[in-house]
């Protein structure tokens, strides 16, 4: 039970068990399988932990203002942070009358509601390039002669459903948005009619130029996907020709002073090494937002493309967030968010039962099919369509989630040990390695990802 400071002042407290140190780790961390949990420490403050266990914060405060000859308040004062920290994840926790932890009932979140914090829409079916790892080539119905453009009156209707006070965050992908003439139609719609508060696009940045000017008023942000810092690793998978003119996208986009400019980086085996001088290459661009992507392997050619990177991503991701955190030291804000979630749980800390498929996330395609997540475009998942009732949409997006998030017994997170802080993980990720409710290549090193999200997390956009 969390409590704050002054509430329970004079009650005994105790360490809460349920945390362990976390083995080979020259850090003092503790972390709580069972609550998601964690709390880093430094030797003071784990001494002070000691100390309260078995007494009260009261009793502890006024032995150290006595000791060190000064005020109760001004101690108070100094160690009110760190107690509260400790309070708040429960690493402290109120005794019962023999001086043990207090249990109280192990309530755990039910997902039951749908937020629908982001809504992809994949506006346009049809792309220039043909990155081999690409999900939305893997699934799209143009392979099988559907629709190119999304239908925006339908969109519209389906969108309209959505309460204004819930409607958040909207990703326009594709294809290749910039290939639909209609963009700036659709993006007047979302912000002016809808009133969406946000609207980012993801695009190649190789197409689309002369409208940059026309599109910036209705977007909060445009994603470039630019897949290393040279010529030969970026075209390895985006095409030839293509390094140039996404450079020539993003430097249009700086020139006209657009603000929230993110560059994005699916990391492969062939362009691993970028990682590196990522950051630097970022701050010689003008651009202050990095997102990193883990391949999902839905592509049609992902034995090529990717396949056993994990451990040399792992190894250069640490050394590219060492060199974002010099970046910044020396005076440049930088910041970096990444596609495979951990360091956004772990810093949001408690129980994560899902990434929030189905419930925080949709996914719409041209053909107006709604999917539980952009990288799950299989009939199998399939939520609805656009001419759908949205309490429909909401209901399937919730079973889905519910049958596949980690306190779903089909799963195989289930049971693992790391399930609060992993959250599953990615299950567009574990489909594409044998099955939806499977564990994946990647909780090999689950427990390692946990520790360098504590050490190295970052602030997320
Ligand atoms: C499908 S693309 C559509 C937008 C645009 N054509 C582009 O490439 O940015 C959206 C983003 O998804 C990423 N992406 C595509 N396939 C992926 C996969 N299998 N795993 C992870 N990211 C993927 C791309 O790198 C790109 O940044
Ligand atoms: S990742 Fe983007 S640019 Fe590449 S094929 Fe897919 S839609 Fe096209
Ligand atoms: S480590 Fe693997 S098995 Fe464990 S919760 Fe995460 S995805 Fe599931």
């Amino acid at each position: 039970m969390k409590k704050s400071f002054n509430s329970i002042c004079n009650k005994q407290l105790v360490i809460n068990q349920d945390f362990i140190k976390a083995p080979d780790c020259n850090k003092l961390i503790f972390l709580n399988y069972k609550s998601g949990n964690w709390i880093e420490l430094d030797e003071i403050g784990y001494s002070m932990a000691k100390s309260i266990s078995g007494s009260t914060i009261k009793a502890y405060l006024t032995e150290v203002a006595k000791e060190n000859k000064t005020k109760y308040s001004y101690v108070a004062k100094i160690y009110n942070e760190s107690i509260e920290a400790m309070l708040k994840v429960g690493f402290l926790v109120v005794a019962d009358n023999n001086g043990n932890e207090e249990k109280k009932k192990n309530k755990l979140p039910k997902e039951t509601k749908a937020s629908f914090e982001q809504i992809w829409i994949h506006i346009i079916d049809t792309c220039n390039l043909s990155c081999p790892y690409c999900y939305f080539r893997a699934r799209n119905v143009l392979d099988e002669g559907g629709i190119k453009n999304i239908d925006i009156s339908l969109l519209k209707k389906f969108l309209n459903q959505i309460p204004l006070w819930k409607r958040k965050n909207i990703v326009i992908s594709g294809g290749e948005p910039f290939l639909n003439k209609e963009l700036v139609t659709i993006l007047r719609l979302l912000k002016e009619r809808l009133r969406f508060p946000s609207v980012k696009i993801i695009t190649n940045g190789t197409v689309g130029h002369n409208i940059y000017s026309q599109v910036f008023p209705y977007i909060n942000g445009i994603q470039f996907s630019l897949d290393g810092i040279k010529k030969e690793t970026h075209e390895k998978n985006r095409g030839a020709g293509s390094f140039e003119k996404t450079l020539m996208g993003i430097k249009k986009s700086v020139s006209l002073g657009f603000k929230n400019i993110i560059i994005s980086f699916a990391v492969t085996e062939d362009n691993i090494d970028d990682l590196l001088d990522f950051p630097a290459f970022a701050k010689g661009l003008g651009i202050h937002s990095v997102h990193i992507n883990r391949i999902i392997r839905t592509g049609k050619n992902m034995n090529k493309a990717i396949g056993g990177y994990f451990d040399s991503f792992d190894k250069n991701y640490k050394v590219f967030l060492k060199k974002v955190a010099e970046l910044k030291k020396d005076g440049y804000s930088i910041s970096v968010s990444n596609s495979f979630e951990i360091t956004q749980k772990i810093k949001i800390g408690g129980k994560v039962v899902s990434c929030g498929v189905g419930k925080k996330i949709i996914s719409i395609v041209p053909n107006g099919n709604i999917y539980p997540c952009p990288s799950l475009h299989y009939d199998a998942y399939r939520i609805g369509t656009l001419n759908d009732k949205l309490n429909s949409i909401i209901k399937e997006g919730v079973c889905f989630n519910r049958q596949h998030n980690v306190e779903s017994k089909k799963t195989d997170c289930y049971s693992c040990k790391y399930k609060y802080f992993c959250g599953g993980g990615c299950r567009a990720e574990a489909l594409a390695e044998g099955s939806i409710n499977g564990s994946m290549d990647r909780c090999k090193n689950i427990y390692s990802d946990i520790i360098s999200g504590i050490c190295y997390s970052e602030p997320f956009i």
